[in-house]
């Protein structure tokens, strides 16, 4: 089996942090997402990944390029976000074989085994992922016939008949290129997935599902990035390598080369990572800080913290995702009031 990662498209929902990152890109415990799409698909015996890749290219691949994987990765760009489904017609001659396709800003706790052997021992044409959501109008969703068979399928309906969401990782035989190339465009001008598996329903092709047990998340939004944060964190491993010289309550990760001080108190789970300097600061549940970064006299709780970000006498910072050299501190010079240099579109709670 081959893998299909995607890794394009604007991500105009996580702005300001996608005007410099790829969405796919963004850090959730000191790791990219589409890093942690990668390992589910090698782990299930992938052996050749094609990622498809868009607005921001050149860091994509310098980013999976960094790492060695146990793979062979080819990167197939797309011009313009076109939908799910136009990425198979373009990395049509990379798919020759059955394959697993991956939303890379998916992040799934159980990874994609149990879910491609299903695929496997059965003679599916294709087989997709469901499991329950809150939201059912924000995502493809499957409604079932009497005998657990699939149906239909439907893309963000308004009226949905079901709380069954399609996961955004797809199992298929390359029929479905034949389905690829007969949809139309839907509404937002995009060559559906769903429409897609569905045209395979229509015409009598085996569509299987699995049911997804633990916990997966769309990373879409920023408040789906701290929930991601928080389920990552869940399983932590308590682990210092830096000199800690304070209280630690929980689970508590420390990189190399990070010195926390005695006045400060770090309560898990936390994720910290190398050469980072904290002093006389609170990191709370929940709260991942990249590298370089420089906390003093600050708090922070349930927050993603990126490389080199500083938070100087900040006060309690809470719910927030900071960018990569963000600086916070307060203010000390006159006139009195808070000043700001915040990119566009950016969002401040104060
Ligand atoms: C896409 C699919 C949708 C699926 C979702 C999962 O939505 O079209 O069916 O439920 O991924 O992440 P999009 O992220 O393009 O809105």
């Amino acid at each position: 089996m081959k893998g299909l990662i995607l890794s394009g498209g604007y991500g105009t929902r996580l702005r300001p942090i996608t005007y410099s990152h790829q969405k796919q890109l963004i850090p959730v415990a000191n790791k990219p997402i589409l890093f942690y799409a990668i390992e589910d698909v090698l782990e299930a015996g992938v052996e050749e990944i094609g990622i498809i890749v868009g607005p921001n290219k050149e860091q994509v691949m310098a980013t999976v390029q960094s790492q060695d994987w146990d793979a062979e990765i080819v990167f197939i760009p797309q011009d313009e976000p076109r939908g799910l489904a136009h990425t198979i017609l373009i990395a049509d001659k990379f798919l020759d074989d059955e394959f697993v396709m991956y939303l890379g800003d998916n992040i799934l706790r159980e990874g994609i085994v149990k879910h491609a052997n299903a695929f496997a021992g059965n003679n599916y044409d294709a087989s997709i992922m469901l499991t329950e959501v809150e939201n059912p109008e924000q995502f493809g969703i499957a409604e079932l016939n009497y005998d657990g068979t699939i149906k239909r399928l439907v893309e963000k309906p308004k009226v949905p008949p079901s709380n069954l969401a399609l996961v955004g990782i797809y199992f298929f035989k390359p029929v479905i290129t034949d389905a690829c190339n007969s949809i139309e465009p839907s509404w937002r001008d995009e060559l559906e997935i769903t429409d897609a598996i569905q045209w395979l329903i229509d015409n009598g092709y085996e569509v299987g599902w699995t049911k997804v047990d633990r916990w997966w998340k769309d990373t879409g939004k920023p408040d789906d990035i701290l929930e991601a944060n928080r389920l990552i964190l869940d399983d932590l491993s308590h682990e210092i390598l830096g000199e800690v010289n304070c209280e630690l309550r929980g689970r508590v990760s420390v990189g190399k080369g990070t010195k926390v001080d005695e006045n400060s108190v770090i309560k898990g789970p936390a994720l910290i990572g190398s050469d980072c300097e904290i002093t006389n600061g609170y990191i709370g549940p929940y709260t991942t800080i990249g590298n370089d970064c420089e906390i003093l006299n600050s708090e922070v709780e349930d927050s993603i913290v990126m490389d080199s970000a500083k938070l100087i006498n900040a006060g309690n910072i809470v719910d927030s995702i900071i960018g990569r050299g963000a600086i916070i501190e307060k203010n000390k010079s006159l006139p009195k009031g808070r000043k700001f240099v915040i990119g566009d579109t950016s969002w401040v709670r104060i």
